[in-house]
């Protein structure tokens, strides 16, 4: 087995520079990550990189979950650091599930759909019909948050977010959920998704003097010998640049 076939079968590398090292070369493979953070925090940004370099570095196709924002926004964004995602999903390699359109009563010409009401049966189906064609290995929920919103009673929101991190393990899908917060030292919205995923990656966006900074911490990671610092990260033209071994303040 060569180098990189060895780390890729434990460790899925990010995709983003500077953030593996942070964590001993990457994700665990199967396993499911929360990307929590304030709003304009980078936390789309950083999902979009893993799935997008995902594809390009390492031959991994990938799902997005898009709860939050239409499609045609994800990949306008996207397109912004250059990444070209409708070509992806031309060649299978990247599918984006439209969970957003309907639920705010607007029509869809996406290929995949989730329709109103919510609900979490027919999301997974949706990701067993894709994972059937594409063969995924990476998978992004663009949030837990908004889904947390459509299911209601916090008891039920960490049954079903379970259900969905384990289907998505069974699936082999490594993945990244989002999740919004609204104060400072939070680290989940509902208090639950913590509980659900296999470590918790939280972005800042904080005023340092008389500017703001973004900066990133590997908050918790099961099985994992990780940094305990907060590192500064950039967004450049290309996309997300951590700076592992600058601390801030
Ligand atoms: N091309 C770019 N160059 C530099 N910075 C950018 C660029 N594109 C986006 N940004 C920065 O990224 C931020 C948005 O990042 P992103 O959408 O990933 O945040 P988010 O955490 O997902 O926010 P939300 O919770 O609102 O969805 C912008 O507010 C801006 O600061
Ligand atoms: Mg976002």
């Amino acid at each position: 087995m060569g180098e990189l076939e060895s780390t890729l079968s434990r460790r899925v590398p990010s995709g983003i520079p500077g953030f593996d090292e942070l964590c001993e070369g990457g994700f665990l493979r199967g396993r499911s990550y929360l990307v929590s953070g304030t709003s304009g925090a980078g936390k789309t940004n950083f999902c979009l990189q893993y799935l997008y370099k995902g594809v390009l570095e390492y031959g991994e196709s990938g799902i997005f979950i898009a709860t939050e924002e239409r499609p045609e926004h994800i990949r306008a964004n996207a397109s912004m650091f250059g990444w070209d995602l409708e070509t992806l999903e031309d060649e299978n390699l990247i599918a984006i599930i439209d969970a957003c359109s309907t639920k705010i009563g607007l029509p869809s010409n996406e290929r995949y759909v989730e329709i109103k009401p919510f609900d979490m049966n027919s999301l997974l189906d949706t990701i067993i019909t894709i994972q059937d064609e594409i063969d995924a290995k990476r998978c992004v929920v663009d949030s837990t948050t908004s889904l947390g919103f459509l299911i209601g009673d916090v008891g039920k929101i960490r049954i079903e977010l379970l259900k969905l991190s384990i289907t998505l393990e069974i699936l082999g899908l490594t993945s990244l959920l989002t999740c919004e917060i609204t104060r400072e030292g939070e680290i989940t919205r509902f208090g639950v998704e913590n509980f659900v995923t296999d470590g918790v990656i939280v972005m800042y966006y904080k005023q340092v003097n008389n500017m703001r900074t973004h900066t990133l911490e590997v908050y918790k990671m099961r099985g994992t010998k990780h940094s305990t610092k907060i590192h500064p990260y950039e967004i450049t033209p290309n996309g997300i640049v951590i700076h592992p071994y600058e601390e801030v303040f």
